[in-house]
Parts: structure tokens; sequence; C-alpha cells
């Protein structure tokens, strides 16, 4: 289905959790957040239900996030109900690796066709330090553990953040000499809990290309530029929600992990889609579409959503 201003809407995203076993500094408070009753959730039947309902409105296309989605009691049920609906193309999740090692085959028996891989650092202690409880080691494994698995075309998830790895640019684009994974680099978003750091930790996009001059443009894909080394299997996308704004190419609505729907990352407005069922929840959703706004206010007053980022998903 088309929104108001011609987009064509086929893609969801869906927050199976607010939990994660991370507390990454940008993303959660320290202390962590107060876990939500199990009934105030969507069940794996709401959700099976809310992905039928979604693909009639005309989604082929459903991320599972988080929080971290792999700490979600019956995650692998919520992935077979998923990925059984007909009409659904592609069931992929994002992940901060941590629990691969157990869960890729799992997963991909379930019928995830990808996974989106979050990785800041290559540096242990830096990993322990921004993820605050965080085992480089054990998420590497994991990403091993996707491979072997038969997940291909990994994507790892790289947040810009001034000052803590902006050093290690150079070697993440040089795994994309290695492996035929794309290295996304993503613009840190002023919300929740970063909306107040410095300056200096909010990076452009356009920082890789400085600091990679190799770096061809081969188009875009999705919300990302992509690039590629001369010859590289890889290749290294960017996201630039602040400095290359890509609103007017979005396709996605969001839900959170009670079931409230979201047109825009950072838009107040929300839906409750629970207690909605057949025909009453699909126009829930239209309605979501058919509202979903222009653009976001980032970098003019900022987040208007006052939902931390480990609520709806990243
Ligand atoms: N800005 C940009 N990306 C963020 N993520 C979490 N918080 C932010 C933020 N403020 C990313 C995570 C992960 C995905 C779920 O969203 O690193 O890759
Ligand atoms: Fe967890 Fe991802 Fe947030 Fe880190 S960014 S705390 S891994 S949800």
């Amino acid at each position: 289905m088309e929104d108001r201003y011609g987009r064509k809407i086929d893609y969801l995203r869906l927050s199976v959790t607010d939990l994660c076993n991370y507390r990454c500094r940008y993303c959660m408070p320290e202390a962590g957040v107060a876990k939500l009753p199990r009934s105030g959730i969507l069940s794996v039947e709401e959700i099976g239900e809310l992905g039928r309902a979604a693909v009639n409105c005309g989604v082929t296309k459903i991320r599972l996030t988080g929080g971290e989605p792999l700490v979600r009691g019956g995650i692998i049920e919520i992935c077979r109900a998923l990925s059984s609906v007909t009409g659904l193309r592609e069931l992929c999740m994002t992940t901060n690796g941590s629990l691969l090692e157990r869960f890729a085959v799992p997963l991909r028996d379930a019928g995830v066709s990808r996974l989106n891989i979050s990785l800041d650092t290559l540096v242990p202690e830096k990993f322990a330090s921004v993820t605050r409880q965080g085992d480089l080691d054990g998420v590497l494994r994991g990403i091993r553990a996707a491979e072997a698995a038969g997940f291909r075309e990994l994507k790892l998830n790289t947040v810009l953040i001034g000052g803590f790895n902006d050093s290690e640019i150079e070697n993440f684009v040089a795994l994309t000499r290695e492996h035929p994974w794309e290295v996304r680099f993503i613009e840190l978003m002023p919300m929740g809990e970063c909306a107040r750091w410095d300056a200096g930790c909010f990076l452009s996009g356009d920082e890789v290309l400085r600091r990679c001059p190799e770096l061809e443009s081969v188009g875009t894909r999705g919300v990302a530029r992509q690039y590629r080394l001369p010859g590289a299997p890889g290749t290294v996308g960017l996201i630039s929600p602040m400095s290359h704004s890509f609103c007017s190419r979005c396709r996605r609505i969001r839900v959170t992990a009670e079931g409230r729907l979201m047109g825009c990352l950072h838009s107040r407005e929300e839906i409750p889609l629970r207690g909605l069922h057949g025909p009453e929840l699909e126009a829930a959703i239209r309605r979501g579409i058919a509202q979903k706004p222009e653009r976001h206010r980032l970098t003019e007053g900022g987040s208007e959503t006052p939902r931390e980022m480990n609520e709806i998903g990243g």
C-alpha cells in the first residue's frame, strides 16, 4: 500500500521485546529497563495474526528487532509463525549476535532468511565498554555460526561514534575484502540515552568516504548508499539519517513490543493494535500507513518520540 506521499510501504519492523542482555551506552540505561509483564507484550499468536494482517496490507518483508530479539521467550515459534505466512518474501532479524552460536541453526530452520548483526568495535575492551557487558569473542563466534548455518551476505551494523570507533573505520572496511558481508555504518541519532552527548560523538557517514577514498559507489540498497572496494567480495553501506536523510525512500512501518504501530521511528503518533482482529486490525494498519509522516525532524527539533531505542528497535 502507498502512503499519502506516494511511498510504497512493504516493510514491517517488529520489536518482539524491549529487553536486552547488553546495555549499549547509546541505547539503554545502565540499569536496563523494567520488564513489561508477559501480558504487556504481543504473544506468539498475536504476532502471527499481525504478520498475516500486515501481508494483506502489502507488507512483503518483516524484520524482527528488539531490544535483543533472541532473549525473547518463544522467538523460534515467532519466526515459524511468520515465515509460514503466505505472501511474505523475507523474514529478517537484527541481533547483537551474542546468542547466535546457540540460535543460528534453529533460526535458519524456522525460516529466517537474513541476519543483521550489530558490531560497533573490533577491540575486545572497547566492546565490553560500549555494551557495558558484552563479550566480543562470543559475537564473533556467533557470526561464524551464522555463516555455518547458511546465512549468506550478512550485514554488520556499526554505529559511528566520534572518538570511539572512527579510528576503526578502515579495519571495518577491510573486512569486506575477506568476507561477502555488507559492513554498514550508521549515523548516531540523538535519541534517548545519547540525545545529550557531545556534538563530537555525532559523525557524518561521509567520514567513511574521507578515510577510505578507494571506495566506489555502486548505488543504493534500501536506505543505504552502497560502496565497494575494487574487487572486494563485500560491500560498505552508509546509513545516514542525519546528513543524507532518506525519508523519501522509506518503505517502513514499525510495531513496538507492546503492539503499537509507529509510522516513523521518530514520530509521536502511535496506533494501538492489541485487541484488534481481522478487518479491524487491517484497517488500523492501513490507517498507520496512511498517516506515516513525511520525514523526521532530527536535525531541527530532535526526535519526537519519548521512547528509547530499545523499545522501537533501531
Ligand atoms: N542511533 C543509531 N543507531 C542506533 N541503534 C541503536 N541506537 C541507535 C542510535 N541512537 C542501532 C543499534 C543496532 C540497531 C538495532 O539500531 O546499534 O544496530
Ligand atoms: Fe541491546 Fe542493541 Fe540496544 Fe545494544 S543497541 S543495548 S545490543 S538493543
